[in-house]
Formats: C-alpha cells, structure tokens, sequence
C-alpha cells in the first residue's frame, strides 16, 4: 500500500539531502551498489588527495569517463519532482546533493549545494592560488593534455576528495537545525558527515522538536534505526508522489 504524500504546509521547511541513488534510474553508477564505481575502481586512488598526487593522470582519467558519461545522462522524474517542489516552496526548500552529475540543475532546481563538489567544474591544484573554480567540460587523457593555471599550476577535478572538507557546512549545519522535514533520497548513509545530519533531527525531536526524518531507498540505509520513517522504492517510483500541499 503506498504510503501517503508528505502534506507540506505554508510554512514547513524541507530539507532534501540527495545521494548518488537518485541518479541511479538516470543511468549512472553509485559506489557502493553492487557493480557500483568503487567496485571498479580503488577509492583512494582516485578520489584522495594522495591518489592525485601519485597519478593525477589516473584520476582525470576516473573523472573525465564520469564527466562523459554524465553528459550522456537525462534526468529523471524523481529530479523533476524536486525542482517542481521548488517551483512551489520555494526558498523555504533547501536542496543539498552529494551527487556531482548536474542532473537536479537539469531538471530545473535552480539552488542546489553541492556538497561533495562538481563534475562539470574544475579548480588550480594550489589551495593558495586565490582563483576561482570554473566551468570545464574538458576530457583530460594526459599530463600533456592538462589545463594550467595563470599561477602555473596544474587543474584538479572540483571535487570533495576523502580527507577534505565537504563545501557549504555552514549553511547545511544552519539549514538541519530549522527544518521541519530532513528527507534523505538515494544514499547508503556510510559517508559522513552526510550521513549525521539524520542524528541532528533525531536530537532535536529528542528535545522536544516537531521534526520528521524520512528515508527514500529500494533498501534500508546504514542509518535507517535514525530516520522517523524508511519508504522503500527506488526513487523514480516514491518521489513523484512524495510530496502535497
Ligand atoms: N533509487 C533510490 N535509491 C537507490 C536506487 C534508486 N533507483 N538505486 C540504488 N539506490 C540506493 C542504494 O540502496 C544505496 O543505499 O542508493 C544508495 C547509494 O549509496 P552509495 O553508492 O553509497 O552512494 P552515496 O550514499 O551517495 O555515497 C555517498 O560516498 O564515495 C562517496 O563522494 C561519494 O557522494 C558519495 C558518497
Ligand atoms: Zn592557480
């Protein structure tokens, strides 16, 4: 039996957190779903700071195969149904996505934070530098091949790696502790500190907050004893009917 559509009132706040499931239907991999990316590839080679300094050439590769595929890639209804969210709450939405495909920004969400970073941006290797990451749809195959930067140092992929800081903590930190709804779409839940933003709701209710969390996944996250309630379904199959006004 479905379960009943979130009545969103005029003033609840909904905070969507988006994982790499989401854009599962869409055709592109996850990483930990069997057959995912770090089935194939070795995390730490490519997606740490370490691994770019042993062979940054191995990681463009990684990265520019996910920017080719990405591009190859539709959204799908689960992503139409936040942007139409968002067409109706407006800014009283706050979609945070650990996903690095533009796929939500395809769909029409026009503010998303991208956590995790982008893979259709790039940014100077030199944390000093001062320049800003900048749009790039390049496909590095080669050192030879590499952008420069004016500082004369190498461009990196603009993206979260392990040992970094995600992007935008602040705001996400400010945007849990005010939400009347923290909805989680699509992710393991073995990543943090993604994955404790379900313990900031479970506090708050603890103390005496009306707040709801809810999973949205074909199977139980790693920290679904956390959420309120844990609808089963892939996104395609939950998310359009998700949500009522
Ligand atoms: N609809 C919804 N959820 C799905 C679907 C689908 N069609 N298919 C798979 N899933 C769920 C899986 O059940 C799994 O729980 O999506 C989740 C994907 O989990 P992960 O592969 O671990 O992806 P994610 O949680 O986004 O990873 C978090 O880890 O490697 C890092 O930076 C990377 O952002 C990523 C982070
Ligand atoms: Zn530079």
């Amino acid at each position: 039996m479905p379960s009943s559509p979130i009545l969103i009132s005029s003033h609840h706040r909904v905070f969507v957190l988006t994982g790499a499931g989401i854009s599962a239907e869409s055709g592109l991999k996850t990483f930990r779903d069997s057959g995912g990316l770090w089935e194939s590839h070795r995390v730490e080679e490519v997606a740490s700071p370490e691994g770019w300094k042993n062979d940054p050439e191995m990681v463009w590769r990684f990265y520019s195969q996910r920017r080719a595929q990405a591009r190859q890639c539709q959204p799908n209804a689960a992503h139409f149904a936040i942007a139409e969210l968002e067409t109706s709450i407006v800014d009283r939405l706050f979609l945070v996505t650990q996903n690095v495909d533009d796929l939500h920004e395809r769909a029409g969400s026009r503010s998303v934070i991208h956590m995790h970073g982008q893979l259709n941006m790039s940014r100077c290797e030199d944390p000093d530098c001062g320049s800003l990451p900048f749009v790039d749809e390049q496909l590095y195959e080669s050192k030879a091949s590499f952008a420069v930067c004016e500082c004369g140092a190498v461009v990196r992929p603009h993206i979260v790696w392990f040992g970094e800081q995600p992007f935008c903590m602040p705001e996400i930190e400010q945007a849990i502790q005010q939400c009347d709804y923290f909805i989680v779409i699509g992710s393991s839940g073995s990543v943090y500190p993604a994955a404790g933003l379900v313990s900031v709701i479970a506090h708050r209710r603890n103390c005496g907050a009306s707040v709801r969390s809810i999973y949205v996944g074909p199977e139980a996250p790693n920290n679904a004893r956390l959420f309120d309630e844990i609808r089963l379904g892939t996104a395609c199959e939950v998310v359009p009917g998700l949500f009522a006004e």
